[in-house]
């Protein structure tokens, strides 16, 4: 048993998929959430810079004492796979379960991936599904405006912007008759409606945030790792920017008002152990 807190990170408000989860599935467990929206989005950004502000996100939550760190981020967990090796804790990014769960849903082992430009260039998911089996063929497309259409609260099935952007950039995936269709990245859950609306009901949707939670809660239990009874879930939110955004769309998202849960933190200020400046 362990009662040390879960770190979590992402960008901004995708790793939520993956908090839901947790709280959910592991109802006595603590969590530390930190959202880097000072600097989100990391999917149009350099593999220099992901890596760069992964380090300082696992960083943070090194300091929060985490018993656990998942990068609830297909960006990170993607293009910073490297950070892993470097982590003295339980550690568990978003691809390889997420990957699992689709090789397992596919009848017609035609698979679709959408993530940000970052994940779909880095072909992790492609990597990690023809690990596990490969006769499924892959077809991916990033959708660089889905991130920003989150964060800015444009999610509602009914968003005529919302509707357009996903019916664009879904299009070429509709023709490769695909029976599962990855979120891989974490935001996208978020939006899962509006492109389940546009997928039709026999494309099965992969939710990378609620697989990752799922194998991250079985890493626990084999580690006998998971909180003692009695204890009741909590959740501690931090960002690199304005609180006020993040505490409402965090409150619609999961159901329970976080608002005085929410503090903002100088993420500059966390330089990986290894003697090297991060520069501001
Ligand atoms: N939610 C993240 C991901 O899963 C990051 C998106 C972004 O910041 O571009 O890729």
């Amino acid at each position: 048993m362990d009662n040390r807190p879960i770190g979590i990170f992402d960008s901004g408000l995708g790793g939520l998929t993956a908090v839901r989860e947790i709280l959910t599935i592991l109802p006595r467990e603590q969590v530390v959430y930190f959202g880097d929206t000072g600097r989100v989005p990391y999917g149009t950004r350099s593999r220099e810079t992901i890596i760069k502000y992964a380090r300082q996100d696992v960083e943070f939550l090194l300091s929060k004492n985490v018993k656990m760190v998942i990068a609830a981020c297909g960006t990170v967990s993607s293009v910073a796979r490297q950070i892993s090796q470097q982590i003295p804790v339980l550690f568990t990014g978003v691809v390889e379960p997420t990957a699992l769960a689709a090789s397992l849903a596919t009848h017609n082992q035609r698979v679709g991936v959408i993530g940000t430009t970052a994940t779909i260039q880095s072909g992790s998911y492609r990597r990690a599904l023809n690990a596990l089996n490969l006769d499924i063929q892959v077809f991916e497309q990033d959708c660089p405006l889905f991130v920003p259409l989150v964060e800015h609260g444009f999610a509602d099935p009914e968003d005529p912007v919302a509707k357009l952007v996903a019916e664009r950039y879904l299009a070429p995936l509709k023709q490769h008759n695909i029976d599962t269709l990855i979120m891989g990245c974490t935001h996208y859950p978020i939006l899962r409606e509006v492109i389940g609306n546009v997928m039709g009901k026999g494309v099965t949707l992969i939710d990378s945030g609620r697989e990752t939670a799922c194998y991250a809660a079985e890493i626990l239990r084999r580690q006998n790792a998971l909180c003692p009874d009695g204890q009741r879930s909590d959740c501690a939110f931090y960002v690199s920017d304005r609180v006020e955004g993040f505490s409402k769309a965090a409150s619609v998202f999961l159901g329970q008002n976080v608002g005085t849960n929410v503090q903002y933190i100088d993420i500059n200020a966390f330089v990986p152990d290894d003697g090297v400046r991060i520069e501001k």
